[in-house]
């Protein structure tokens, strides 16, 4: 890992960055990635979605949503420190799980496709991490929030996988075939209108994970992390070395 002494103190001491498409996982791997290395996740699509709830509650219909407009609300919306974390705030109050929603979900590409809110959202994504090891999840953490980080990792899964898993957890139950193949079709379109920020970054190790559980990706994301954290520690080790 990068040498501490030698960042800033407004740069993050370490970026796991992990990105990908809707529901490929993202955001319960990097929760438990970073418990497991001891880092904090910050999770920038919250961000988009407690603004997407506040429009809704404050803006009217989505369809009248102009960038000023949000930009104004998210005045409002801020990340507060938990443990392992950050946790989304309108007013001071926690967003709550509405920000999960259905409507919140169906909105919130919109509100992500506007330049203003991608910037106040990367600001505040950056200001969480200032000074943390952190694990970012979203969509274009590796290519514009983070270039620099040391570890990018871009999660994919077969749609029809994504959507079982996306509704086993909203459900908490066994969904049924005809309720798979309707998130499958919700899932595509969302991939579609965030294709532009959702990207690959050249140098971000490609996991697939269809046919892995949680634990076994989890695992994977930890077994990088931790070899680069070697190379790092042994690359200080020489360095020492060579001054003494
Ligand atoms: O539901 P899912 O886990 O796929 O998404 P999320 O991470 O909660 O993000 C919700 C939405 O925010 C996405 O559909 C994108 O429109 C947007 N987003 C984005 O544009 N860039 C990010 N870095 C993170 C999220």
């Amino acid at each position: 890992m990068p040498h501490e002494s030698a960042l800033p103190s407004d740069t993050p001491l370490v970026v796991v960055a992990i990105d990908g498409p809707a529901a490929s996982g993202k955001s319960s791997t990097a929760h438990w990635v970073a418990e497991r290395l001891g880092y904090r996740h910050v999770d920038s699509g919250a961000l988009y979605r407690t603004l997407t709830l506040l429009a809704s509650q404050e803006a009217g219909p989505a369809e009248e949503w102009t960038e000023a407009r949000l930009l104004a609300l998210a005045e409002r919306v801020r990340l507060a420190p938990i443990p392992g974390g950050f946790e989304p705030l309108i007013d001071d109050a926690p967003a709550g799980d509405g920000i999960r929603g259905i409507e919140v979900t169906r909105a919130v590409s919109r509100v992500a496709q506007m330049p203003a809110i991608r910037e106040w959202v990367n600001a505040r994504v950056r200001l969480a991490a200032r000074g943390n090891a952190v694990v970012v999840d979203g969509r274009d953490i590796g290519t514009v929030v983070f270039p620099d980080a040391p570890l990018k990792v871009f999660l994919v899964a077969d749609p029809w996988e994504r959507a079982r898993r996306r509704l086993v957890q909203r459900l908490e139950r066994r969904p049924s075939d005809d309720e798979i193949a309707e998130e499958t079709e919700r899932l595509v379109q969302r991939d579609a209108k965030d294709a532009t920020q959702t990207v690959q970054a050249k140098d971000a190790i490609l996991l697939d994970t269809t046919y892995l559980t949680q634990a076994e990706q989890v695992d994977r994301i930890v077994a990088l992390a931790r070899a680069l954290e070697r190379v790092g520690h042994d690359r200080g080790q020489a360095g020492r070395g060579t001054d003494a």
